[in-house]
């Protein structure tokens, strides 16, 4: 390679690495292998991943789309037939949806259609880090306003903040992650109202909260509001998310910005099935609630635990007396992968475990319970 190229492909390569990388944390696989035990003794707890939702109801539903798949064409109909179950699901119209690979790849979307070099995207801190991922590798700039020490919602500091006359986007997150808290819906209308940018209000655990926004998108032309199959219907893996909002910018973002094949025929089907078992996915959902319950109790029972209330399929709990690296290294060593959060405002050491079903949640309080006993 000549010098001139050498030092342009430098140039573009360190711009890109200047980027913060998004680690999604050790596979169960790799984590098996290490420790020289069976993959399936391994307990994933770091991505919020919905496991009480049968693995055999999920494989026999895909079975059937299996079966009825023809993976020659392109996925269309099933795409135009998941819109119109969505919107009755919904009670929104067909046009105020758009669908993705997942919730992720319509945050990237709404950058790309509305966000250009430098611009400014306001959000909360902490929270849900792929917005900022986003913000940054689109050019503009990320400016967060941190949550009150309680983990409310500060609208008024959001809506003083300097940047908030020139800010384009502005991404809220509720509930909330890591903090698993639903911001009061006054509190969403008065940032909607007093933010002449797009608010993109991103739903993910709504389903394990108490109420959704959804039809404030009819109100309000500058909200989107985001939602996902990976968590209620537990198919992460499959890859299926979506947006809702004004007919205006869901037809701006389907027609002008969103691939046309996006989504594959599988996890389309996949969706359109499971919104006919709906009322099985509700049954599980308050089953995960009662469970959600039950493991906040039996954590406030260890000393040196505090975890916070929840509104989502995770529990993030502070440590006060091991720090947060430690417990999460030791946590592996056990065979059991939680997300090491780390510093929560004022709060140094915090970790965030996915609520599962019974039998696992006691195979981590007693990993936790022996890891603090042994600390301390
Ligand atoms: C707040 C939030 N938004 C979006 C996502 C991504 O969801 P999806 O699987 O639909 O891309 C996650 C995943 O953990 C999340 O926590």
């Amino acid at each position: 390679m000549n010098e001139r190229r050498i030092g342009w492909l430098k140039m573009l390569l360190e711009e890109a690495r200047s980027l913060n990388k998004y680690d999604v944390g050790v596979t169960s696989e790799r984590l098996a292998r290490k420790l020289g035990v069976d993959p399936s003794s391994i307990l994933k707890l770091n991505s919020n991943e919905n496991l009480f939702v049968p693995l055999d109801f999920l494989r026999s539903l895909l079975k059937e789309v299996v079966d009825e798949v023809d993976p020659r064409f392109y996925p269309r109909d099933e795409r135009v037939e998941l819109e119109e179950a969505l919107a009755k699901h919904l009670n929104v119209d067909h046009d105020q949806i758009v669908l993705g690979s997942g919730s992720d790849q319509i945050i990237e979307l709404i950058v790309h259609a509305f966000l250009r070099r430098g611009d400014i995207v306001l959000s909360i801190a902490p929270t849900f880090a792929i917005y900022e991922r986003a913000t940054r590798t689109g050019g503009a700039r990320y400016v967060p306003v941190p949550l009150r020490e309680d983990f409310s919602l500060d609208v008024e500091r959001m809506l003083r903040s300097v940047e908030i006359e020139r800010a384009r986007v502005l991404f809220i997150c509720s509930p909330n992650n890591p903090t698993a808290n639903q911001f009061p819906r006054e509190a969403v209308r008065e940032i909607v109202e007093g933010f002449n940018g797009l608010v993109v209000l991103d739903e993910t655990y709504a389903d394990f909260a108490r109420y959704s926004t959804i039809d404030l998108t009819e109100e309000y032309e500058n909200l989107i509001v985001l939602r996902t199959f990976s968590k209620v219907f537990g198919i992460a893996g499959l890859r299926l998310g979506y947006a809702v909002s004004s007919v205006d910018i869901s037809s701006i973002l389907r027609e002008r910005f969103q691939m046309p094949y996006a989504v594959s025929s599988i996890a389309l089907r996949m969706g359109i099935k499971l919104l006919r078992n709906v009322d099985f996915i509700k049954g599980r959902i308050e089953t995960l609630r009662e469970e959600r319950a039950i493991l906040i109790r039996r954590l406030k029972e260890i000393d040196g635990v505090q975890p916070f209330s929840s509104e989502t399929n995770f529990v993030l709990m502070n440590l006060s007396s091991v720090s947060s690296d430690e417990a999460y290294r030791r946590l592996l060593n056990r065979g059991i992968i939680v997300r090491n959060i780390g510093r929560v405002l004022n709060l140094e050491n915090c970790i965030r475990v996915t609520v599962a079903p019974r039998p696992m949640m006691e195979r981590f309080i007693k990993s936790l319970r022996g890891i603090i006993e042994t600390c301390v």
